[in-house]
């Protein structure tokens, strides 16, 4: 009896491992993830890119584990719900050892808790929020978190734009925005700056005249809006339109083409952090950039320089691991000090890398490197 139940046991948890990755399989299979339509869809289409190019290069150098990569990639629509099932799809019946992405957030927190449990590394390459990598020790992301972020866009404010009043807007649905401004706000009060107004909107809104018209009665210098690129470029023009001057500052989450084509002359002369540009000068950064507007005919954005590092960082830890069993390329990714276009990646002890940001300015229509800063 005591024999047949430990057996049973045994079995399931055998099935289980084989369930989760497929390790006679001649083709080493990894997950991309990314919201391929949905709110921040051009977000989606520059990570994908980034994944597709990084995969291309190590097959081109006789792939990972002397096997071809195969990316089974899946689109999140956005959406913490389809974030879920498309994680456990990935695990169950794609059989893949470790997952790359996602993009937002909200979408990262409902697929690591489902990596964590099954025993499947994953490394997020733009999900700034801190809760992400806390789900577990088998959750990493390659970018750097919101309460570095906030710091830099309210010491910017401040010092910079000699910015005394703020006003923060946010969407109330996304963890992302509601704890950027958190952050924001914290260090611009301990600055000594005043945040004079603090309004949260619904996810999918696009009259914001209510939350404008109540933090502009306060009379702020600035606005810090912590939203996606296609709510910012709304806000400012709803901003504009009720008489406000000043300027708008952001995060990485304004990083579209889109924000300019929606926000034309509402967004000049505003700022937003973000983890990487494209004018950096360093042989490694220009290269990509060259191999990828060859390949892709525009050049990367922080989302595809974020994707592209992080597929690479999880393909070398597969290597480096010698195995695609997930404790051991955990092991590894622990492990990593590595450079990629978006800076020197290395593990803090909650996995997550310690970075630069640098700030973006709008300016002839056009995203215009400011300034790096330095954690
Ligand atoms: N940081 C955003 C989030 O955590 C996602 C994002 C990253 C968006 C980079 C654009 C650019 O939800």
């Amino acid at each position: 009896m005591k024999f047949y139940a430990i057996t049973a046991a045994m079995a399931v948890l055998v099935a289980g491992t084989f369930l989760a990755c497929d390790k006679g399989a001649k083709e080493i299979k990894i997950g991309g993830v990314a919201p391929a339509t949905g709110e921040a869809a051009t977000f989606g289409a520059s990570t994908k890119n980034g994944f597709d190019m990084a995969v291309a290069e190590w097959n081109g150098k006789g792939g990972v584990l002397g096997k071809q990569v195969k990316m089974a990639f899946a689109d999140d629509k956005g959406d913490p719900a389809e974030a879920a099932t498309v994680w456990t799809k990935l695990i169950e019946q794609d059989k893949v050892c470790a997952i790359v992405g996602t993009v937002m957030s909200k979408c990262s927190l409902a697929g690591a808790p489902i990596s964590q449990a099954s025993k499947i590394p994953m490394i997020s390459t733009s999900s700034t929020n801190p809760k992400v990598t806390l789900v577990g020790n088998y959750i990493f992301r390659v970018c750097f978190i919101d309460p570095f972020q906030g710091t830099v866009g309210a010491k910017f404010a401040f010092e910079d734009l000699k910015a005394k009043k703020a006003a923060c807007i946010f969407d109330v649905g996304n963890d992302y925005t509601k704890g950027l401004s958190e952050f924001f706000k914290a260090k611009f009060t301990s600055l000594g700056g005043e945040v004079v107004g603090y309004e949260g909107h619904a996810t999918g809104t696009t009259d914001f005249k209510a939350q404008l018209t109540k933090v502009l009665a306060a009379k702020p210098d600035m606005l810090y809006v912590s939203d996606y690129y296609n709510d910012v470029a709304l806000i400012a023009k709803q901003a504009r339109e009720l008489g406000f001057k000043g300027p708008l500052v952001g995060g990485d989450g304004w990083d579209s083409p889109k924000l300019v084509e929606v926000g034309g002359a509402a967004v000049e002369g505003c700022y937003f952090t973000n983890h990487y540009s494209q004018d950096n000068t360093t042989p490694l950064v220009q290269n990509f950039v060259k191999a990828y507007s060859a390949k892709y005919g525009g050049a990367p954005d922080a989302l595809a320089a974020l994707g592209y590092d992080a597929t690479n960082i999880m393909l070398d830890a597969i290597n480096k691991a010698g195995s695609t069993d997930g404790d051991k390329i955990r092991e590894a990714m622990t492990k990593e000090d590595f450079t990629g276009v978006t800076g020197q990646i290395k593990f803090d002890g909650d996995r997550n890398p310690v970075k630069s940001a640098v700030i973006i300015e709008i300016k002839g229509g056009k995203q215009v490197y400011k300034t790096t800063v330095n954690p």
